[in-house]
């Protein structure tokens, strides 16, 4: 079966990863890449989600979204994890494409208008376009499949403070909006992309297989493992972005748990996605809170080689 999805993203290292192997993925129909702030400035997510669909030769809409989060300062973004211009020491040429008018959140509220209930929406940053949506159209939820995110941190630490996950801390209140709606929701958050590093010989596997998508991401990964070997005695990194779609296509890979989520949007708990499996809690703030899955386990091997025979492909 042919999955349509639109990809909400913040290029990004990984988020060239998972738009690559997206690309490759004979039963995924990439409708657009709707941009956000996050790892980059919006304005750089856009421009980079544009080079990466023309090193793909994919030409499909690409939309400029939101900037700042709900509530709060303008981001610090994360240079440091991903480079000046969002892929490592490369410095893309500047696209020949134009972005597609349109906002994020209207475009997205577009296809789904246009194709109701078969738009799985892969949300692979901060969820400020999506919570934007669901305020243009709030039938929303009823006009989409459902969404997938790379984001929270439900039974581990997090990576930006102790508790808090890069893409919900960057956009909490967005988070909370978009974890209240009702629509099937599935979190892969650090419980799962945490707990498989990629070696150097993987990135090496897909340049060989695809010298043009899997040398972009090999080349750009390398300051991406400098930073994530940093305290490590072995080099790797972490392609977080590529595993709800990965669960897309083969989600007999992962293991999910359902639970009541609410986000943190204080000083100290900014962030922090707290699941409540079902009858864990007598707490009407969890109990009264929406149901998600949230994805707990996944076959690390299994996985890798999804990865390694998609860009081959
Ligand atoms: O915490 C990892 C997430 O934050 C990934 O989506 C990465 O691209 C960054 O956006
Ligand atoms: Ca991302």
């Amino acid at each position: 079966m042919t999955h349509k999805i639109i990809l909400d993203t913040d290029p990004g290292i990984d988020d060239a990863m998972a738009i690559f192997f997206a690309f490759q993925s004979p039963d995924i129909d990439v409708l657009g890449l709707t941009t956000v702030y996050g790892n980059v400035p919006v304005n750089m997510s856009a421009q980079n989600a544009l080079t990466l669909c023309e090193i793909a030769g994919k030409d499909i809409p690409v939309t400029k979204g939101v900037g700042m989060p709900w509530v709060g300062p303008e981001s610090s973004y994360a240079h440091f994890v991903h480079g000046e211009h969002g892929f490592g020491h490369i410095k893309p040429e500047p696209p020949k494409r134009e972005l597609d008018p349109r906002s994020s959140a209207q475009f997205i509220v577009d296809m789904a208008r246009q194709y109701p209930g078969e738009i799985t929406l892969v949300a692979i940053g901060p969820l400020g376009n999506l919570a934007l949506a669901l305020r243009l159209e709030p039938e929303l939820p009823k006009l989409v499949k459902g969404v997938s995110i790379m984001g929270g941190a439900a039974f581990v630490r997090g990576n930006v403070t102790p508790v808090a996950e890069a893409n919900i801390w960057n956009d909490a209140y967005a988070a909370e909006i978009v974890f209240a709606a009702d629509w099937d929701l599935t979190m892969f958050g650090l419980d799962v992309t945490n707990n498989v590093p990629f070696k150097p010989e993987f990135v090496d596997l897909l340049a060989q297989n695809n010298p043009e998508l899997g040398g972009f991401v090999k080349e750009s990964a390398q300051f991406y493992m400098d930073f994530y070997s940093q305290n490590r005695d072995d080099r790797v990194c972490f392609f977080h972005d590529a595993f709800p779609i990965a669960h897309l296509r083969h989600p007999e890979l992962f293991e999910l748990t359902e639970g009541h989520v609410r986000v943190g949007t204080g000083e100290l708990d900014r962030g922090q996605t707290v699941v409540a499996p079902k009858g864990t809690t007598p707490s009407p703030l969890w109990n009264n809170a929406n149901t998600i899955k949230v994805a707990t386990g996944v076959n690390h091997s299994q996985l890798e080689q999804l990865f390694i025979d998609t860009y081959a492909g």
